[in-house]
């Protein structure tokens, strides 16, 4: 996985969706995360948070939850930009760490949580490393990415749109021709008009396969300011380049998102490795928020030896 995620967290997000990107997550997901805490708020007990971030959750658990005993360890592989709010004796950071090598004593934490972060990893490896530091009667909860989820499907929608305008005289090549036409012969000349009446047939065809897609790239916008009259032909290059340079960032942060979010055998697959690796009363369902369901949200118990 590409350095992507740390250059995100170091533009000082909190949450990695949502409206507002710099206030914690809202809804049923931030009271799911307040019972689920509330219980242990009072209890000596070690929590790991899988895929931290900038620590969404364990600033819900202390902050919100009002977890003062619990001491919560936040394991990211990414560099990460923590907010002073989260500097307190109970919470440890551990950026540029895997899942897949926790940094944990065997038997030493009591509960593992994480939130769209341990699907990130090998699960193949990251759930025998859970099970191993996880003490007996120790508990998981994870909220995952689902395929089908409100979150995965409008961004695959977005993902194919980006490989469509990418393609060989995609809307990015007509449009790239275009810019090079109008420096070059002038906005009247026929050869601008000729790649004029090209774009607006790409655009017109994006439309028809993959309306909400296209939009969601920033295509639509970034064409109105790159068009602009009064842009200079130069500085319509660079725009394109910078626009060019984004969505190639876009684009390989969905594709871990759809590769990583689970389809439903994927599911089965991950209850039968928590199975095998000593969890009990595994449970799996679909979490919804505003009648939209945000992913599968997983528990368990690790089953004493
Ligand atoms: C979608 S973000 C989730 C952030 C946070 N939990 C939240 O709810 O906003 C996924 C995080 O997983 C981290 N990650 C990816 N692969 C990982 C791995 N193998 N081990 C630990 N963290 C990983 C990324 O660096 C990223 O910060």
């Amino acid at each position: 996985m590409s350095n992507y995620w740390t250059d995100y967290w170091q533009q000082g997000h909190l949450t990695s969706f949502g409206e507002d990107l710099t206030r914690n997550y809202t809804g049923d997901v931030l009271s799911g995360w307040v019972q689920f805490f509330a219980q242990v708020k009072n209890e000596s007990v070690n929590v790991v948070d899988i895929g931290t971030g900038n620590g969404a959750l364990i600033d819900i658990a202390v902050n919100t939850a009002d977890c003062k005993t619990p001491h919560f360890f936040g394991v990211d592989f990414a560099k990460l930009k923590i907010s002073s709010e989260l500097d307190a004796d109970n919470i440890t950071f551990c950026p540029q760490t895997s899942a897949e090598k926790l940094p944990f004593d065997d038997d030493s934490v009591h509960i593992v949580v994480s939130q769209f972060g341990i699907e990130y990893s090998d699960l193949s490896e990251s759930v025998p490393e859970v099970a191993r530091v996880l003490d007996e009667g120790g508990k998981i909860r994870w909220l995952m990415h689902a395929r089908e989820s409100s979150i995965v499907k409008p961004n695959s929608a977005i993902f194919d749109a980006i490989i469509a305008m990418q393609q060989d005289r995609g809307l990015l090549f007509v449009l790239r021709q275009l810019i090079n036409a109008l420096a070059k012969f002038g906005p009247q000349s026929a050869q601008a008009e000729q790649c004029r009446n090209e774009l607006n047939g790409a655009i017109q065809q994006c439309v028809q396969h993959n309306a909400q897609g296209l939009h969601g790239t920033g295509f639509p916008a970034f064409l109105k300011a790159v068009m602009n009259p009064s842009v200079q032909f130069r500085d319509k290059k660079h725009m394109l380049k910078v626009f060019e340079t984004e969505m190639k960032g876009q684009f390989e942060r969905l594709r871990d998102l759809i590769d990583t979010s689970l389809s439903e055998s994927e599911l089965a697959s991950l209850l039968e490795l928590l199975s095998a690796n000593g969890f009990e009363n595994v449970s799996s369902s679909l979490f919804m928020q505003d009648t939209k369901s945000v992913g599968y949200l997983i528990t368990g118990v690790k089953r004493g030896s």
